[in-house]
């Protein structure tokens, strides 16, 4: 009987002040470590999605998979653990990230098994034993056992399925020891009999010696977490996870096509491409193809120091959702996921006090060249946006982040998108968690410890600008 709980009791019984953690976004609700995001899926009229999960401890380690569901992408019930390691299978060291497909009816995690020390994995498949994927069950064989033979690796793992022209494929991030080192993804035929048939490999889709990736996917030793989905007619967009010196880093994506190659296939970058997130707090991105969207969610780690997040007993959590497509220009739309709009209460006017968990809504039109409006947060945070320049910063110099983790970092971070006259700047804050989209074009996400405390205020800090503040409390 899975264990069930809504989402985050850590919160309940904490004054309705508390800002130390959030309460909306999906982290085990026991508390203890959380990473990556895994196999988002809609089964049943419910979206589950899993996560990278230490059941022990507030640190990385002893790798399962947490479970959490939700009929509306807002409210989410916590389902405990849904997949285990076991020490009589090749995934005794650990249930690493992964996809879930549907199989023949059953909902099956497509994950990495862990029994070695150095990053290189297998790929093992492990069935839900119920309708509502309460638990998954592992095959014993690995449908992939390993790396291809006489590949020096230094990383092999995180398979991720997709459909391509009716047929299935894999792939599995990797990185070569020799040459460079050299980030790789690799592609796999699955099984055409069956997801448990062995796969078969088919060769790179994409390594860092391409320009476009040496130019939008470095530096890296490794490319954790592919993700691959398709944004219009033949246009794809590839995600990678940059993963250098044992750290982990950033995201980062391309768009392009894909194109068979022998027995596999290439992804061929038409040059767009960058960070997917411009902040410093997240990572290992995955998707979930719907027909007229498609839905990410990444990791969100902690920007304090590790003895203070296991002084607070937890550690990690999942982004809000959002929406990745294309703008009707053939740019890429970076949106939260519009269910999101189901989380706004009680309106709440420039100059209020900030609640824990809010959005504010601050729509921007520039009146002259280099117009700057600046949103703050309480003393914690400044996001300032300047339309003509198309910039979108994120100044936390008051409230500077403690862990060294990724590396360590400036006191500001900018994202630059198109030059324009105006748009909308959007941002969800959720105890420390602070996302922002400028103009559905620019996504920054930060952790600030503590969580912003205050009153808000929109200023107009350079030229002439017209501004409308709105802003909502959430639960
Ligand atoms: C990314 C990652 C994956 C790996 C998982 C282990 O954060 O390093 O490559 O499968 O975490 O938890």
């Amino acid at each position: 009987m899975p264990h069930v709980t809504h989402l985050a009791p850590h919160t309940t019984g904490r004054a309705p002040t508390d800002r130390s953690a959030p309460r909306h976004h999906v982290r085990p609700a026991a508390g203890n470590w959380c990473n990556d995001p895994n196999g988002p899926l809609f089964h049943d009229g419910r979206y589950h999605l899993f996560f990278q999960h230490n059941p022990h401890a507030a640190v990385w380690g002893d790798i399962h998979w947490g479970h959490a569901s939700s009929a509306d992408l807002v409210h989410w019930t916590d389902h405990g653990i849904a997949l285990a390691p076991s020490p009589r299978l090749p995934d005794r060291l650990g249930a690493w990230s992964g996809c879930t497909v549907v199989d023949g009816g059953v909902p099956t995690a497509v994950y990495t098994g862990m029994d070695r020390d150095d990053g290189i994995g297998s790929v093992m498949l492990a069935r839900a034993a119920d309708p509502s994927v309460g638990r998954f069950e592992a095959l014993p064989r690995p449908v992939v056992p390993g790396p291809p033979p006489d590949l020096d690796l230094l990383a092999f793992r995180d398979p991720y399925l997709f459909t391509y022209e009716g047929e299935r494929w894999a792939l599995i991030g990797a990185g070569h020891r020799a040459a460079g080192p050299r980030p790789d993804v690799f592609v796999y035929r699955v099984g055409a009999g069956g997801l448990d048939e062995p796969w078969r490999y088919a060769g790179s889709l994409l390594d860092a010696g391409h320009p476009a990736a040496a130019r939008h996917a470095m530096p890296a030793e490794a490319w954790e977490c592919p993700a691959l989905f398709p944004l219009d007619g033949d246009r794809w967009m590839l995600v990678v996870s940059l993963w250098i010196a044992g750290v982990t880093y950033t995201a980062t994506y391309l768009t392009g096509t894909l194109r068979p190659h022998g027995e596999g296939l290439r992804f061929a970058p038409d040059g767009t491409g960058g960070l997917l997130d411009h902040g410093r707090d997240f990572y290992a991105p995955t998707a979930l193809v719907e027909q007229d969207r498609t839905l990410v969610w990444g990791w969100s780690w902690e920007s304090r120091a590790e003895e203070a997040s296991v002084a607070a007993g937890w550690a990690g959590c999942l982004t809000y959702p959002r929406e990745l497509g294309l703008h009707p220009d053939g740019t890429v739309r970076h949106a939260f996921a519009r269910e999101l709009l189901g989380l706004r209460g009680r309106e709440l006017g420039p100059g209020d006090r900030l609640p824990p968990s809010y959005e504010l809504q601050v729509d921007v039109r520039a009146q002259a060249p280099d117009a700057e409006v600046t949103v703050r947060l309480g003393r914690a945070v400044a996001l300032r946006v300047n339309p003509t320049r198309g910039t979108l910063t994120l100044d936390r110099s008051a409230t500077p982040a403690t862990a060294p983790h990724p590396y360590p970092r400036t006191a500001t971070a900018t994202a630059t998108g198109p030059a324009a006259t105006g748009g909308r700047l959007r941002v969800l804050v959720d105890g420390p968690i602070v996302e922002a989209i400028w103009d559905e074009r620019l996504a920054l996400t930060e952790k600030v410890h503590p969580g912003p405390e205050g009153e808000w205020t929109v200023e107009v800090t350079q030229s002439a600008a017209q501004t409308a503040a709105r802003g909502w409390a959430h639960a």
